[in-house]
């Protein structure tokens, strides 16, 4: 056993101080959504907006929208989560992963938050992107990525015994009902493999950030401080495949 596997398992980190700074932490992942976004908005002076998954809760309220937003539409394939979003919105129903052809070429930035690992062909999402964005445009996607353990649980565990134990760790996700079944195709922290399946589809100016840590083992001790110990070395080594959450931003080419 190497010591950095002991200090890992018998002191609940690789150096008891060590810990994520918040830049790079899962908190961060959240904090930083929105105004990484509107600085990505800013760029272009009458801006066409698609959130992808947005459902029932879109990132922007209207009131708060930046002033250079020619329109906002919020997607979802789920008639009944559009439903509970404010009728202001303009509402696109589809699968992200289906015939986009309708909007084609309209947006000039495209995001989503947390919707990436609910979609079965990853692929195939960033290819609509592709579609649904004006040349130039961007895209923005925040998602959680394999492999933080918990995410690995929640991909592998059937969906009744994910969702009863997500209800029990997280009580107020039992409250609001907002389990989704999740894939995660295509949702890998290693940012290199990203790049790459994101290039193969034609995006470029690809960025890729990356956060450690996350809030799921809070209650379970022994648990907790393994997977708190592998986080925190894998954030000090930067070791992006056991990142677990990831801001992804990508360009389509002008020509
Ligand atoms: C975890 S929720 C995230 C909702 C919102 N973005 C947020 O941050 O609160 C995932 C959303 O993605 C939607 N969704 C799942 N698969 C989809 C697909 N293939 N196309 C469009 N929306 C999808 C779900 O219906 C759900 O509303």
């Amino acid at each position: 056993m190497r010591d950095w596997q002991k200090s890992v398992l018998l002191s609940g980190g690789p150096r008891k101080s060590q810990a994520i700074h918040f830049d790079q932490s899962h908190l961060a992942a959240f904090r930083d959504f929105r105004p990484t976004l509107s600085e990505l908005i800013a760029a272009y002076p009458e801006a066409r907006l698609l959130e992808l998954g947005g459902g029932r809760k879109p990132s922007f309220s209207l009131s708060e929208l930046p002033g250079n937003i020619a329109s906002y539409t919020v997607n979802d394939i789920d008639p009944s989560e559009l439903a509970r979003t404010a009728d202001e919105y303009d509402k696109a129903c589809f699968d992200v992963t289906g015939d986009v052809s309708e909007f084609e070429g309209q947006f000039d930035v495209i995001f989503s938050r947390t919707l990436i690992e609910h979609v079965k062909d990853g692929v195939q999402m960033h290819r609509n992107v592709m579609k649904l964005l004006r040349p130039g445009g961007v895209a923005f996607h925040m998602a959680p990525t394999l492999y933080a353990v918990p995410f690995v649980i929640n991909k592998y565990l059937p969906e009744t015994l994910s969702t009863g134990l997500l209800y029990a760790l997280a009580p107020k996700r039992r409250h609001n009902r907002n389990k989704f079944p999740a894939h995660y195709s295509w949702c890998y922290g290693d940012r290199r493999k990203m790049q790459a399946m994101l290039e193969g589809v034609g995006l470029r100016s690809i960025r890729i950030r990356t956060f450690y840590g996350h809030a799921y083992f809070e209650k379970i001790p022994l648990l907790r401080q393994v997977d708190r110990a592998l986080s925190n070395l894998a954030a000090d080594r930067d070791w992006s495949a056991l990142g677990s959450y990831a801001h992804i931003t990508a360009y389509k080419p002008l020509t």
